[in-house]
């Protein structure tokens, strides 16, 4: 009796103290890394209703919805006024986006993906148009009642110099209020990589934040262009070590895929990238766990480009339901080996060549992969070819700036 009333007042006490800051908070959602598509990289705030009508209908045509791509997400330039919140409300640019944004979700929802959008926590957004700022529980449910499925919140510019708690603060009052709606909407946070963001988002239901400031159409810049743009290998080289940080419902976030760009986006810094770094770069995100958000323009997409946004076995990678990201496992002289455990007890390797001249690569499922096994098989998962069993460690050809994506698996001896 007295153990049971002991149980009872411990399980009430939970419900007391779970309501205030301590209990980590969970939507459910995004259990795998969202895959869909972003305006700003290639659009910035040239966007419309027929725009993003046509990018629907193009992710459906070209095959990304049926590999696996899901949101349609509006990025900064969808509303109304520019300016400062206390001096203007939050609406739709009418000019842009004639029938609102729920037509737009209504129609994404009609060919079975979901609508993005945009908003930040300050009293004007990166590009100077109205922010959330005194009215996050309003905009969450005027959100929520325009059927939108994921907000990317963004504090980049508005809360770059303020304090941890300050951005602790305005990301869980976000986060509760879009959890109030009646509609699940994953959260993205645009934190440019700052606070150790990583630390505490997950506890406080968002799904996704970015680890570095704006990707540039670059796959290896000296430095960073204009002393702010990460190039995809400083992106890659600031997510070490963050992979613990990540797993189902809340990713390490290495921002949207420049793949497609080709150095020509009007608003995007860069000057493009090669076929093969763009097929590594697609590769390292899909290993890292990253979501992938196209943003190049998907009515045109090239056909080598296409292949590289819908080889379902790279993506199989990033969605696979164990959730853990790849880690860096050995690097030297350029040249790197990335590990990532799947849910089938398979694991995932990619070789990675920084260098120029092409290298002979090496990896070993026992020194690199920590594995006893004896015998394994690989497979390429650009060529899309079993290359056979093996005991030894493995060699592949890598070219400059290639990584090779490989699937091992134990062979076991029939009992
Ligand atoms: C910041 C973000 C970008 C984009 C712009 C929009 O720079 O990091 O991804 O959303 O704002 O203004």
């Amino acid at each position: 009796m007295l153990r049971k009333a002991l149980l009872v007042l411990l399980l009430l006490s939970g419900a007391v103290f779970g309501a205030g800051s301590e209990k980590p908070l969970s939507n459910g959602l995004a259990k795998t890394p969202p895959m869909g598509w972003s305006s700003w990289n290639n659009f910035a705030e040239n966007i419309s209703e027929q725009l993003i009508i046509e990018t629907i209908d193009a992710m459906v045509a070209n095959g990304m919805q049926a590999a696996g791509y899901q949101y349609v997400n509006l990025d900064d330039g969808w509303q109304r006024y520019k300016g400062e919140r206390r001096d203007h409300p939050l609406e739709a640019d009418p000019v842009k986006f004639p029938h609102g944004i729920k037509y737009l979700s209504d129609y994404a929802h009609s060919k079975g993906l979901k609508l993005g959008i945009y908003s930040g926590p300050g009293q004007s957004t990166c590009a100077g148009y109205t922010g959330s700022e005194g009215h996050e529980k309003q905009d969450a449910a005027l959100f929520a009642s325009w059927g939108v499925d994921h907000l990317k919140y963004d504090s980049c510019c508005s809360h770059k110099d303020a304090p941890d708690d300050v951005v602790k603060t305005v990301f869980a009052t976000m986060s509760k209020a879009l959890m109030a709606q009646p509609r699940g909407i994953v959260l993205h946070a645009c934190h440019c990589g700052w606070s150790n963001i990583w630390e505490w988002a997950p506890a406080m239901g968002i799904n996704h934040w970015r680890i570095g400031q704006d990707i540039s159409d670059d796959f290896d810049y000296p430095g960073n262009r204009e002393g702010y743009y990460f190039d995809v290998l400083d992106m890659l080289d600031r997510g070490v070590g963050l992979e613990k940080y990540a797993g189902p419902g809340h990713w390490n976030d290495y921002d949207m895929l420049v793949v497609g760009l080709n150095g020509k986006s009007v608003d995007l810094v860069g000057a493009g990238a090669s076929n093969v770094e763009y097929r590594t770069h697609f590769s390292l995100w899909a290993m890292e766990d990253s979501p992938l958000l196209a943003s190049a323009d998907l009515r045109r997409l090239d056909a080598y480009t296409l292949e590289t946004f819908t080889n379902p076995e790279v993506i199989a990678l990033n969605q696979d339901p164990l959730g853990k990201p790849a880690k860096r496992v050995r690097s030297r002289d350029g040249l790197e080996v990335f590990a990532k455990e799947l849910a089938d007890g398979s694991w995932a390797v990619a070789l990675l060549n920084r260098g120029s001249p092409t290298a002979d690569m090496t990896f070993s499922v026992h020194k690199d992969l920590n594995l006893p096994w004896i015998k394994y098989t690989v497979r390429d998962l650009w060529k899309h070819k079993d290359l056979g069993e093996f005991e030894i460690p493995y060699t592949a050809e890598v070219i400059s700036h290639e990584a090779r994506i490989f699937r091992v698996t134990e062979v076991k001896d029939k009992p």
